[in-house]
């Protein structure tokens, strides 16, 4: 890839080329904490937003649920998916969360990582109704994204961090405050059962470790050694999330959908 082409890729795109899986902001424990709320099982017919490359749909069909289905908008990284996750009863399907094309009521359990943040207001709400539209009633649907703390955060506050974030991941970033999160659910027909906050600590050495092991660490760490302009991106996205660290989280909800 060319040093331009890589100055503006999306701040997630250049992390999975340098070899990072785990690219939402709570890492795997508060994946692990998220999927063991939700207790997939196997009655569940399970529908998965934004899938990535698809390190949470291997940990969802290892509890072996009646189906798995990703919805992932990157037509690159749903052909990730169909690669890297072998399950019977699966299907990806390339379209944009906010709109599926699925039926009505297809799934007991919805979830999306790292992919509502970057939404503006409207496709939050789109891609959360959406989540409604494809649950029976009961079902759950959980989040994982961006929160910035405290609740009463001043707006001014709010935009100087969205503004950083953008300019440092290159693309959409709108964090919303732990109310708004809630609000965002309440007002598209769920009622929220569980939340869990953890450090935003995506891109400090002990989290990589944690969430890549030294093996993957490592080759990220030889990868951003060999590549100048990788190396600039990933350490300006740190500085942002150090920068801030005292106003924004990793936040990980679960709602039920109300009857
Ligand atoms: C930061 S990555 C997170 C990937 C994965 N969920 C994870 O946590 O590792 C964001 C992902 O959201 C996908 N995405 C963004 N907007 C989407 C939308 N409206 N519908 C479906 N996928 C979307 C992107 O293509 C990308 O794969």
């Amino acid at each position: 890839m060319t040093e331009k082409k890589m100055n503006m890729e999306q701040g997630h795109w250049v992390l999975a080329k340098l070899g990072k899986r785990v690219l939402r902001p709570g890492g795997r424990e508060l994946t692990a904490q998220m999927l063991e709320a939700m207790n997939i099982n196997e009655t569940d017919d399970v529908v998965e937003f934004a899938p990535g490359l698809g390190q949470t749909a291997r940990l969802t069909v290892a509890h072996k649920p009646h189906s798995y289905t990703a919805v992932e908008l990157n037509e690159e990284a749903a052909s990730r998916v169909r690669h890297n996750v072998n399950y019977t009863n699966m299907r990806v399907v390339a379209a944009d969360a906010a709109q599926t094309g699925l039926p009505d009521a297809c799934a007991t359990k919805v979830y999306g990582e790292a992919m509502l943040t970057m939404q503006s207001a409207p496709q939050k709400n789109a891609i959360v109704r959406e989540a409604a539209r494809l649950l029976k009633a009961g079902g759950l649907y959980a989040i994982h994204e961006i929160v910035i703390c405290p609740d009463d955060a001043g707006s001014e506050l709010q935009r100087t961090i969205e503004k950083d974030l953008a300019h440092s991941i290159k693309t959409n970033v709108r964090p919303l405050t732990l109310s708004a999160w809630r609000a965002v659910l309440e007002e598209n027909g769920f009622e929220v059962v569980w939340t869990k906050q953890s450090p935003m600590h995506l891109l400090e050495w002990r989290r990589v470790v944690a969430d890549e092991g030294w093996g993957g660490f490592l080759r990220i760490v030889w990868r951003m050694l060999r590549n100048a302009s990788a190396r600039k991106r990933v350490l300006n996205m740190r500085s942002i999330f150090r920068k801030h660290d005292k106003n924004i989280q990793a936040i990980s909800m679960v709602a039920r959908k109300r009857a």
